[in-house]
């Protein structure tokens, strides 16, 4: 047994070792080949100095970007990203391979986010070649150095019909269409200072161009610099950081070998020797970074970086929903902001805990059938440690850990204006009442029980919209909610609690979040810090967060 797994090992260097002596003796051209001066760190290292790594890595392709990576004539996975991932790989002796994957496994958009797919989250694959590296990205991804130059233009109905100028400040006058999941969205025209109005989305590509040629957009904006039967104006803006590399899962090591792999290769004049080449070979334009001659200093400055280093902590990630303003949403640049990253970063910063906020589906939380609650998808199997903002209930208390509430809440009944049916809440018969309420808020038959209600007629209803209808039209005579400052109702005086006490971060069953958190959260809150720092939040956004009281007021 031992014997054999050395001699595993072996071959592994030794596979590895043939792998750099490939590498190295492909045609070399010195007149490509950019002086590699003192001031660029020297990576390279005879291959049998690495430590042997026996994992195979595997990156995803759609098999649909020529000259990138696509099924030729023969069947073949192919293309510029197969390429250079078989000789960065090889220049550090690792395992590395490509396979077919549908694109949204790697990042997919919904209702105008983008969220990491499946196949990143599930370790299906190590990495996505070829995504545009963008700020709105970062909060859900981390990436390699970028590999390829990428640009984003404009394109028009033959003849530029409606008159558009790139140029201009204020593209209000114009209906512009983007490609769903393309980086060249809102956030991107909002970092380019563009004002805007009216922004399609298209499902893909023949959408986009029917809508240009019927008339019911002006322009595309789009990574692409020519489609068939359309005008690309001359005008080349730029949506990404620096260009295209690797889309990784958040917390990923492969850049730590990755990155001086490649920084060796693109310095040693190899990269543009084969990007030149690919173009030819795949019978396509591949968009190759400049040589570092005619680089930007921008560029260069990131070639030369110290690469990352892995970090032996754990990455805590939190996830949230990204549409609850002001505690957790996206600014106009496609930054996620809010009171709730702000918060878990004071928390793991005094706990000393690496810590990220990002987004996921609400389903990756918490799904439900009818009242029953059961954990999602993305929280047991991993993908991240925690969901913010939910309140802890003996409901949820079956299937999932929290730590100690934050925020608090109540819940009130209200009613048309005048009360007309004379609701009275705190009466424990509501037999003779319709009562309403949303279909996933806590305020539920489980809730009332608790709070020892009779009741006979609860409406479950989609959202808020449809519960306050419901009063208004008389259908109920009152709507149960955690909701303030509904102005259509009247809200009736008497305040009850669903939960225990409020907000909570809420953790898979056994994980050891909620040691640590709670008992750094503990000094925080003693101290009056906590109390301190929700102040001084609610003057930074305006709005007067319902944090716990202050522990010199109990
Ligand atoms: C233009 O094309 C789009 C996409 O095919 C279609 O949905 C829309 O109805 C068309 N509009 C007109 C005015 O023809
Ligand atoms: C109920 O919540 C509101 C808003 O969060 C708060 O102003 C009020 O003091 C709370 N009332 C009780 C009785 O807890
Ligand atoms: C009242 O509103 C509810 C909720 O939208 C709806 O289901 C119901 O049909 C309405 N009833 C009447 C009588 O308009």
């Amino acid at each position: 047994m031992q014997a054999k797994a050395h001699f595993a090992l072996f071959v592994v260097i030794l596979s590895s070792l043939c792998a750099q002596l490939q590498a190295a003796s492909l045609i070399y051209r010195p007149e490509d080949t950019f002086r590699v001066t003192s001031e660029i760190r020297e990576n390279s290292k005879p291959a049998d100095q690495y430590t042997p790594d026996t994992h195979l890595y595997l990156f995803a392709a759609d098999g649909k970007k020529q000259p990138y990576s696509y099924v030729n004539e023969m069947g073949e996975l192919v293309g510029f990203d197969v390429e250079i991932i078989t000789r960065v790989c090889a220049l550090v002796g690792k395992q590395c391979k490509m396979i077919m994957l549908p694109f949204t496994e790697c990042i997919f958009t919904y209702k105008d986010i983008d969220y990491a797919g499946r196949g990143l989250w599930s370790q299906w694959v190590d990495g996505c070649p070829s995504y545009a590296v963008t700020t709105d990205r970062r909060t859900e991804f981390d990436f390699t150095l970028p590999y390829l130059a990428t640009t984003a233009s404009f394109t028009v109905a033959p003849g530029n019909p409606s008159g558009f100028n790139p140029q201009l400040e204020d593209y209000s006058a114009f209906t512009l269409v983007r490609l769903t999941g393309a980086p060249t969205n809102g956030p991107c025209l909002n970092r380019l200072r563009k004002t805007y109005g009216k922004f399609i989305v298209a499902q893909n590509l023949p959408e986009a161009k029917a809508l240009l040629l019927n008339g019911t957009a002006d322009v595309l904006f789009s990574p692409r610099t020519h489609i068939d039967g359309l005008d690309t104006l001359s005008e080349r803006v730029h949506c990404d950081e620096g260009g295209a590399g690797i889309l990784l899962r958040k917390g990923s090591n492969l850049a730590t070998w990755w990155n001086p792999a490649f920084q060796t290769f693109y310095f040693s004049g190899q990269y543009a020797q084969m990007c030149e080449q690919a173009s030819r070979k795949y019978g396509a334009t591949v968009q190759c970074l400049p040589t570092p001659e005619f680089a930007s200093p921008e560029l260069l400055a990131m070639m030369k970086s110290e690469p990352p280093t892995a970090s032996p902590d754990h990455l805590w990630k939190f996830v949230v929903s990204g549409k609850i303003e002001p505690y957790s949403f996206l600014d106009s640049e496609g930054n996620l902001v809010g009171w709730t990253k702000d918060f878990i970063e004071e928390v793991c910063s005094r706990a000393n805990k690496q810590c990220h906020l990002m987004l996921a589906q609400v389903s990756e939380c918490t799904t439900r059938d009818e009242e029953l609650l059961y954990p999602g998808r993305g929280l047991m199997e991993g993908w991240f440690d925690a969901c913010t903002g939910y309140f802890e209930t003996m409901d949820r208390d079956n299937s999932w850990d929290f730590t100690a509430p934050y925020l608090i809440s109540n819940a009130s009944f209200y009613v048309k204006p005048g009360n007309p049916t004379n609701f009275d809440p705190t009466q424990d018969d509501y037999s003779k009442f319709v009562l309403v309420h949303a279909d996933t808020a806590i305020t539920n038959d489980h809730c009332l029980n608790r709070l020892h209600k009779k009741f006979k007629k609860l409406l479950d209803v989609p959202t808020r919209v449809e519960a306050i209808e419901a009063v208004l039209n008389g259908t109920a005579d009152a709507w149960f909610t955690k909701r303030k400052g509904e102005t259509q109702l009247e809200e009736l005086a008497p305040r009850f609690h669903c939960e225990n006490v409020g907000t909570s971060i809420m953790t898979k069953k056994g994980s050891q979040l909620p040691q640590w958190w709670d008992e750094a959260f503990q000094e925080f809150y003693s101290t009056g810090d906590f109390n301190q720092f929700c102040l001084e939040k609610g003057l930074q956004y305006n709005f007067d967060f319902p944090c716990v009281p202050s522990p010199m007021k109990v």
